[in-house]
């Protein structure tokens, strides 16, 4: 069966809730709740400070994160450092996680190519997201993708159209914008037009600090 996106308040356990970071971090270390845990090396947990203003949503760690143990350390995450920087936003004031916390993939070879989640394992994951947001309470939320809007806002959800605005959402400030892997995945002609509209999106996002 195909996925077709997680409805909206469709919340995981409350494993997650009422909890502090570190204490989620590692009950999270430990979640074989989906499938996903037994092929990846580790749990990728957010990371940034606790009294974050700013959340920033991703879908799923990547190969790089996958090894590190850290969310967009990877080439997604140089994109994202630069559309950061040139949009004002410190990287050290944001709290930076994904809404599937195992990387998904499959093996072509000896390369782990990217599998996008299914509707299973963002609920699986939900719980933690759900800790997440409840023990920073940013002030701002920014979906990165697709995968990250329709698992908070519902599968109806359309980046074009609607990236780059700011709608409340559950208490908070919400701005989706695109995957800073689309830039990579764009044609290389586009890729400076490309940056500028992701760079705008943030800028929304940086004024509603
Ligand atoms: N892509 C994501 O969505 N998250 C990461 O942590 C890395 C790449």
């Amino acid at each position: 069966m195909r996925d077709r996106g997680v409805s909206r308040g469709v919340p995981g356990t409350s494993r997650g809730m009422g909890r502090d970071l570190e204490d989620l971090r590692a009950a999270a270390a430990g979640c074989t709740d989906c499938e996903l845990h037994a092929d990846a090396t580790q749990t990728v947990f957010g990371e940034g400070p606790q009294s974050a203003w700013l959340m920033m949503v991703g879908e799923q760690p990547g190969d790089r994160e996958d090894r590190a143990g850290e969310p967009f350390v990877g080439p997604a995450g140089r994109v994202l450092d630069e559309a950061l920087t040139r949009a004002g936003i410190d990287r050290d004031e944001v709290y930076l996680t994904n809404v599937v916390k195992h990387f998904r993939f499959e093996r072509q070879g000896n390369r782990r190519i990217h599998k996008t989640p299914g509707v299973t394992h963002i609920r699986a994951c939900r719980q933690w997201f759900d800790g997440e947001l409840a023990a920073v309470r940013p002030r701002v939320v920014v979906t990165l993708g697709a995968t990250a809007a329709k698992a908070l806002l519902g599968p109806t959800f359309r980046i074009t159209g609607e990236r780059g605005t700011e709608r409340e959402w559950e208490g908070h400030r919400l701005v989706p914008t695109i995957h800073p892997s689309a830039i990579l995945r764009g044609s290389p002609e586009d890729r400076a037009d490309a940056m500028d509209a992701f760079v705008a999106d943030l800028a929304v996002a940086a004024r509603l600090r």
